[in-house]
């Protein structure tokens, strides 16, 4: 335990990045908690969150971004990409935000060399003392919502059905594939704008949720798919053989749909591929595809990462960071989760906060990447040496980074560019 008072919240370094750690609200919070709160100059300015409403919710305003983090015991973060990001921190303050982790695992090294503490907040176990603090599910709600009405932007025809004098409209088949909370937010989304709306996942506990939103499920339903989720609630890889099956259902499936809204991922993995190239012929001219999980790797053989490309007469849309096109509601949802997980590891004295991390909370052993100088996340710690394999151990340990979501992004198909995300 250790006196705290300093809380630093700067402008996201990353120009894509609209997103900004606090609102007003939350810094409001952060003050009546004890805290003595500093907010970059404009840190909110691209959310819609101004200095002045910052003043007024009781945080001091630093002209750059060293002199807000200058001695702060926490800082407050979106995403962290780069070791710059890390360099001038206090030792041992406490970094909170999205580390991407499994795909900058760097990144974590870099943050146990300096001596800070990196709390990685994609990694809140999905259990429901921690749903406030669930920023997977706030950040992908809201993206659900967005990529559908991003699909209405580029889809030539209407959602609902029209029944006019000039004649009857068609309502628009959308399909969505993963029915998590993007899914389900993208499938009730459609329903509001009056499209006929399929979904398919692999999890079985799926199924009723998608129905329950007045959608059609569509899986091929073996024996596989009902062991299919993990203890957590997310989905398995599945077997070279269920993929199969799959890709002839999806096959089957998407020729009929106007517009496909692809979700599906798995933690730590490179997205699974399930709309191939032949599958995307197979569509309508004037159809929609919206990649979601373009920044995994991507669903869709053909998307690419933050571009609207044109394919065999079928728009894919593979906009990477989805949230921050909804940025004053996505900064809020956000700014609220760091405010519940900022409370749960501190508690006041004498009118001041300070931190008291229970290291035994399965909530902070889930998001502590590093602490002491020490990488301690289960998933990142390197694998001790097995001193039966006498030939490995002499072998220097080998890098883990996988860099297999970031190379499928890079493919060279030649494509018409539409449009920039
Ligand atoms: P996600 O973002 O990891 O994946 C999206 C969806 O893609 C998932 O539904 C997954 O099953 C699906 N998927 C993966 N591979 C697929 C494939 N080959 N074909 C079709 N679909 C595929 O998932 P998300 O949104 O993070 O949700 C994961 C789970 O966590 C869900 O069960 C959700 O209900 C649960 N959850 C629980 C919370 C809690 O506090 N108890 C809070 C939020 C989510």
């Amino acid at each position: 335990m250790r006196l705290v008072s300093k809380i630093a919240i700067i402008k996201e370094p990353c120009p894509q990045e609209t997103r900004v750690a606090a609102t007003p609200e939350t810094v409001k919070k952060f003050a009546q908690m004890g805290f003595d709160v500093i907010v970059e100059s404009n840190a909110g300015e691209k959310a819609n969150y101004l200095d002045g409403d910052y003043k007024d919710a009781g945080a001091t305003i630093a002209k750059t971004p060293q002199e807000a983090i200058k001695n702060a015991n926490i800082v407050l973060r979106v995403q962290i990409n780069s070791a710059s990001e890390i360099e001038n921190l206090k030792k041992d303050a406490l970094l909170i935000g999205l580390f991407n982790p499994f795909q900058n695992k760097e990144l974590v090294e870099i943050c146990a060399k300096q001596n800070i503490t990196a709390l990685s907040m994609e990694l809140v176990p999905r259990i429901s003392r921690a749903q406030s603090m669930d920023v997977l599910s706030s950040q992908a709600n809201l993206a659900g919502y967005k990529a559908v009405l991003d699909a209405t932007q580029h889809y030539a025809r209407a959602f609902p059905m029209m029944m006019t004098a000039a004649g009857t409209i068609a309502p628009a088949k959308v399909f969505v594939m993963g029915a998590g909370v993007a899914g389900l937010q993208a499938i009730a989304t459609a329903k509001r704008l009056g499209a006929v709306v399929s979904a398919t996942d692999v999890r079985p506990a799926a199924k009723e949720q998608v129905q329950s939103l007045g959608a059609k499920f569509v899986a091929v339903e073996d024996e596989e798919f009902k062991k299919a989720e993990t203890s957590g609630g997310y989905a398995k890889e599945m077997s070279k053989a269920y993929q199969k099956k799959q890709a002839a259902l999806v096959e089957e499936t998407i020729a009929k749909q106007d517009v496909v809204i692809t979700t599906a991922l798995i933690p730590g993995r490179a997205a699974p591929k399930l709309i191939s190239e032949k599958m995307v012929k197979s569509m309508k001219p004037g159809s929609v595809i919206v990649d979601m999980a373009t920044s995994a790797g991507g669903n869709v053989e053909l998307s690419e990462g933050d571009k609207v490309i044109q394919k065999h007469d079928v728009t894919i849309i593979g906009h990477q960071n989805i949230p921050a096109r909804l940025a004053t509601d996505a900064s809020a949802l956000y700014a609220k989760n760091l405010l519940n997980f900022v409370s749960l590891i501190t508690e006041e004295k004498n009118k001041k906060a300070q931190i008291n991390m229970d290291w035994e909370d399965e909530i902070i052993k889930g998001v502590a990447l590093t602490h002491k100088g020490k990488i301690i996340h289960p998933h990142f710690v390197a694998p001790a040496k097995s001193p039966s394999k006498k030939t490995s151990a002499k072998k220097p340990a080998k890098k883990t980074t996988s860099k297999t979501a970031k190379k499928s992004t890079k493919k060279s198909t030649k494509t018409k560019k539409v449009a920039k995300g």
